[in-house]
This record gives structure tokens, C-alpha cells and sequence, in this order.
């Protein structure tokens, strides 16, 4: 991980890209709505978001494939709209689903790519051997791409992202399809290319983000919803998730439940876990705001309305919990 993030506080940090009021407009759908971040040379910012939420799209405004409907984006200071050559010098880009030449030797791939990005020939040699070590792609420069498995050929576009040694790198789902030990070889690389540059990168795999990232960027809707360190988003700064199991008398709406704990002092968010089982013991997640503690008024609730409490847990705030508050649609969240 880099040492240079110092997660909101960035004094003397320089900013390597700037998303400024992107928007994107397909159609009638709108997917970017005024998207703004600013990523500083050294981080590694991890993209999140539910399915459609923006993330490639932006992704591809930043890396000169799609240009903005309105906005723009500034990648070392160059407007990428206007001249994209000169951005993707400084950028390396692994888009969502890497189009490749499944008839090509990976040999013969990364040295056509590194042609086509115009490595000088006195370079190209040294540059596709250190992809290759850095990727761990040397014992399989012979064979077709066709005849490698999702996990290598992840490594190999991960490889042509490297070729022309750019300064940031773009890394639409790199883990997306692989299995665990191949997850867990790809993040490897990712944290050790972190060290000498910057990287934003999209995943739906949150433990990835927590491991790998400085920063987090959660975009929903075509919008960022929260830009912040992984600790303010999970730890006390995000407040608290308190499981309470408790069991009726008789039936209980537990829309009546979520009204009487949701009314209580630094209650955000009432959860039913167990809501439709038609049972008298509810299984109940409610987010505490940060600071406060309610068990007590949860306790309280619960004699007051003689629900006899089984358990009574404080707990952190998980990644999982902070994404699905930003990114869930209020009907979602009180179908529960
Ligand atoms: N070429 C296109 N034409 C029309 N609509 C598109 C196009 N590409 C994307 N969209 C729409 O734009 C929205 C954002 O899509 P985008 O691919 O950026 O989301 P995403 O966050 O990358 O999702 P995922 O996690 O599934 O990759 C979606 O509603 C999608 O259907
Ligand atoms: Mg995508």
C-alpha cells in the first residue's frame, strides 16, 4: 500500500486525475450524472458500485474511449477529451472485458500492442520482459492466448497495460471471473504495482477494495455517494451495526418493531433479517450513528413492550453494510 495517502487530508499531494462534473448521457439513459473525484499521484483507489451504477462508463471517459457529454477529465493535467493520445502516454487502461487476439502467441501480442502504443524499438525488449516477469507470464510466451485459462489471460492484459511503463493504471474488474487462488495472485500484483503507481480500480469484491486500497470511491446511480478512506467508511467514524434477536409474545408486525427502535436516539437504520419467516423472533440489524450507543434504549424498547431480548451484539461497521446503505434504493430498504 502507498505511504503517500494521507485519506482526506492532502496537503502538498498532486493530483494525477481530476473527474470533473462528468456526465454521459446514452440515449435517453442517463449513466454519469455529474461525477467528480480527484485521485493524487501514489494512491490506489478502489471504484465501487452496484451493477450499472457508472463505473465503466467513467472508467472509459477517463481513459479517452468515450468522451463526456458534459464535464471533463484531466489526467496529469491534459484534457483527455482533447487530446487523448497524450493521455493514454500517461495512462495504462484493463477494460471490462479485454478484447484479444485469441490466435496470437502472448510473445507476439504484447510486442504488436507495444508497437501500436509506439515503444521505441531500443526499449520495446526490455519493456515486454519486465511486464512479463512483473505479470508472471514468462513460462507462457509460447502458447496462444486462446489456450490460456481466465486467470492468465487477466496477466496478460494486465501486461499490455504496462507496456509503455505509464504512470497510472486503470483497472476495470480485474479480478472479475477468476477463481480464489487466481483472485488472490492478481491482488498480489495489483498491491505490488501500487507501489510505484497509481491505480484506481473497479471490483465488486469488497474484502479486495479493504486489502488493497487507500481510498474508496463508491458511485451509484451516476453518482459518487462516498469518497473516503476504508477505515472512516467501516470503522467508528461510520458508526455502528448492533444485532438484536428477540423474541414476541405473539405476532408482531415488524414494521412496528422498526418504527419503535427506528424512533429511538442515534438509531439510522432498523433492519429486519428475518422479515416474511412468520416467526415471533426476530433477527434485527440496526446502524447506530456515529457516537452514539442506543443499546440501552434498545433494551428499554424491549421491556417496555415486553419483547424479551436473546441477544444484544455491538459490532463495526462492516464495508458491506456502509455499501449497501449508499448504494440500496429506499423501496429496497424498507421491503425488509
Ligand atoms: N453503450 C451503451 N449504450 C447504452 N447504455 C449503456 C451503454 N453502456 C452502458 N450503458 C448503461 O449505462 C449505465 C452504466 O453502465 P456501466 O457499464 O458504466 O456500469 P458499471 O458500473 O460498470 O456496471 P457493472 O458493475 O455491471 O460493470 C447502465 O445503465 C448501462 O445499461
Ligand atoms: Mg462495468
Amino acid at each position: 500500500m502507498n505511504s503517500s495517502s494521507t485519506g482526506t487530508v492532502r496537503d502538498g499531494a498532486t493530483p494525477l486525475v481530476e473527474a470533473r462534473g462528468l456526465i454521459k448521457d446514452y440515449g435517453r439513459t442517463q449513466a454519469v450524472r455529474d461525477v467528480s473525484f480527484t485521485v493524487y499521484r501514489g494512491e490506489v483507489v478502489g471504484f465501487l458500485g452496484p451493477n450499472g451504477a457508472g463505473k465503466s462508463t467513467t472508467m472509459k471517459m477517463l481513459t479517452g474511449y468515450l468522451r463526456p457529454t458534459a464535464g471533463k477529465a484531466l489526467v496529469a493535467g491534459i484534457n483527455v477529451a482533447e487530446d487523448p493520445i497524450a493521455a493514454q502516454r500517461v495512462l495504462g487502461y484493463l477494460p471490462e472485458s479485454a478484447p484479444m487476439y485469441l490466435d496470437m502467441m502472448v510473445i507476439d501480442f504484447l510486442h504488436f500492442i507495444a508497437d501500436l502504443r509506439g515503444v521505441t524499438s531500443d526499449v520495446k525488449r526490455g519493456r515486454i520482459r519486465a511486464a512479463c516477469e512483473r505479470c508472471g507470464l514468462m513460462d507462457v510466451l509460447g502458447k496462444d492466448i486462446g489456450q490460456l485459462s481466465k486467470g492468465y489471460r487477466q496477466r496478460v492484459g494486465l501486461a499490455q497495460a504496462l507496456l509503455h511503463d505509464p504512470d497510472l493504471l486503470i483497472l476495470d474488474e480485474p479480478t472479475s471471473g477468476l477463481d480464489p487462488n487466481q483472485i488472490v495472485e492478481i491482488r498480489a500484483l495489483i498491491k505490488d504495482l501500487g507501489r510505484d503507481k497509481t491505480v484506481i480500480l473497479s471490483t465488486h469484491i469488497l474484502p479486495e477494495v479493504q486489502a488493497t486500497c487507500d481510498r474508496i470511491i463508491i458511485i451509484n446511480d451516476g453518482q459518487v455517494v462516498a469518497d473516503d478512506t476504508p477505515d472512516a467508511l467501516t470503522g467508528e467514524g461510520a458508526g455502528a451495526m448492533i444485532r438484536v434477536v428477540m423474541r414476541t409474545e405473539s405476532f408482531v408486525d415488524p414494521a412496528t418493531v422498526r418504527h419503535v427502535l427506528g424512533g429511538l436516539p442515534g438509531v439510522l437504520r432498523v433492519d429486519v433479517q428475518n422479515a416474511g419467516s412468520n416467526t415471533q423472533e426476530l433477527i434485527l440489524a440496526v446502524r447506530a450513528s456515529k457516537n452514539a450507543d442506543p443499546r440501552e434504549a434498545i433494551f428499554g424498547a424491549a421491556v417496555a413492550n415486553h419483547w424479551v431480548l436473546l441477544e444484544l451484539h455491538r459490532d463495526r461497521v462492516s464495508l458491506e453494510d456502509t455499501f449497501q446503505r449508499l448504494t440500496q434504493r429506499e423501496g429496497d430498504r424498507h421491503a425488509a
